[in-house]
C-alpha cells in the first residue's frame, strides 16, 4: 500500500493501467489527470534516472498538490491546463511524437466530490459552481441561470439520461425568475419537487448533478480533443491508457479507439484497397478491463471504471 492509499487516496485500476502502459525506464510518460498523483507516483516510481512524466490538471489545487508532493523530482514536470490543450503543451516542451504512453483517468478526483465548496455533490450544501478550473468559464449555477429551457432540458436528457429532464427544466426556468439557483441544497430539492417517481438507493438529484457537470466542463468535448491529439503526441509504439467511468465517455473512446485500428481484414471484400493503402493508426491491446473483485471490495468508486488500451502504429 502506498502513502496515498494509507491515507484514504485509492488510484483506480492502478495495476492494469501501469500493465496497460508498458513502462520502459527512460521513457517519456504523460499523466493527463494528475489529481493527487496515485497514478503518477507509480509511473514515476517505474522510471530511471532518464525517464520523464509530464502531468496535467485543469484544477489548481491539483496543481498545488503536484508540486508540493513533487518537490525535488527532476524527472517530473506539471502543468495547469485542461488536457484538450495536449499538443501545443507537449510541442512546447519539443516531446511531439516522443511520449512512450498517455493516460487519462477520467471524471473528478475524491477532494473535488468531498469539498463541500467546489459543488460537486448533492449530498452537502455548498455553492452550486461544479468548474474543474474555477479560473475560467460559468459555474453551473451561472449557466443554469442564463441558458434556454430547452438547452438545459437538452443537457440534463443527453448527460444525465434523466426521465423528467422537461419538468425539471421547467422548475428551473420558472424559480429562475423568482430569484437564482445558488447552492446545491436548492438545487437537489427543486428536483426531488419536480420527479414524480423516486429511483429505489438513488437520489433523484444524480442524474442532474452528473448531467451539469458535464455541461459546465465541457468534458465530453475535452474526451474527444485529447483523442485526436493523441496521435500526434505518442511515439511509435506509444500506449494510450483511458479510464472511463460511465458509458458517455466510454462510448467515444471505444469508438475512437476502434475507428482508428480498423484493419483491411474488416472490409468489405470487393473494396480494392492494400494495407498500404489504409494504414491503421492504433492496435487494440486487449479488450475492455474492469476493476478487480478485491478492488471493488476496497473501493466502491471503482465500480463503473472501464479501461481500455491501445498502442499507436506503426508498432
Ligand atoms: C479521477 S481524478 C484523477 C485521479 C488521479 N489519477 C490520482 O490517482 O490521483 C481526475 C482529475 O482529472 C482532472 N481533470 C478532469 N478533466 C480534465 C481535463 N479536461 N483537463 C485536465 N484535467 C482534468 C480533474 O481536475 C481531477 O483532478
Amino acid at each position: 500500500m502506498t502513502d496515498l492509499m494509507a491515507s484514504g487516496h485509492y488510484p483506480v485500476m492502478l495495476d492494469e493501467a501501469i500493465e496497460g502502459l508498458a513502462i520502459k525506464a527512460d521513457g517519456a510518460y504523460i499523466d493527463a489527470t494528475y489529481g493527487r498523483g496515485g497514478h503518477s507516483q507509480a509511473i514515476l516510481s517505474r522510471l530511471g534516472a532518464n525517464g520523464r512524466l509530464l502531468a496535467f490538471d485543469r484544477d489548481i489545487e491539483a496543481v498545488l498538490d503536484a508540486r508540493q508532493r513533487m518537490a525535488g523530482e527532476s524527472r517530473f514536470d506539471v502543468v495547469h491546463s485542461a488536457f484538450g490543450q495536449l499538443s501545443d503543451i507537449v510541442n512546447e516542451r519539443g516531446l511531439l511524437g516522443k511520449i512512450d504512453g498517455l493516460l487519462c483517468d477520467l471524471g473528478v478526483s475524491s477532494p473535488q466530490i468531498d469539498s463541500t465548496e467546489r459543488g460537486f455533490s448533492f449530498r452537502a450544501n455548498g455553492p452550486l459552481d461544479m468548474r474543474m478550473d474555477q479560473s475560467r468559464g460559468m459555474s453551473a449555477a451561472q449557466w443554469l441561470q442564463t441558458a434556454a429551457e430547452e438547452d438545459i432540458r437538452q443537457v440534463l436528457f443527453d448527460f444525465g439520461e434523466e426521465r423528467y429532464a422537461r419538468r425539471i427544466a421547467r422548475a428551473i426556468f420558472a424559480r429562475r425568475e423568482v430569484s437564482p439557483l445558488t447552492t446545491t441544497a436548492e438545487l437537489r430539492e427543486l428536483v426531488i419537487k419536480a420527479s414524480p417517481k423516486k429511483e429505489r438507493h438513488k437520489d433523484p438529484a444524480t442524474r442532474c448533478f452528473q448531467a451539469l457537470r458535464i455541461q459546465v466542463n465541457d468534458e465530453l468535448g475535452e474526451i474527444r480533443r485529447l483523442l485526436e491529439q493523441a496521435l500526434s503526441v505518442l511515439a511509435p509504439a506509444g500506449r494510450l491508457v483511458v479510464i472511463s467511468f460511465h458509458s458517455l465517455e466510454d462510448r467515444i473512446v471505444k469508438r475512437f479507439m476502434r475507428s482508428h485500428s480498423r484493419q483491411i481484414d474488416d472490409l468489405p471484400r470487393d473494396i480494392p484497397l492494400t494495407a498500404q493503402a489504409m494504414p491503421s493508426q492504433l492496435k487494440l491491446i486487449g479488450k475492455a478491463r474492469r476493476a478487480s473483485q478485491r478492488e471493488l471490495e476496497e473501493n466502491p468508486r471503482s465500480r463503473s471504471a472501464i479501461l481500455r488500451v491501445a498502442e499507436r502504429c506503426p508498432c
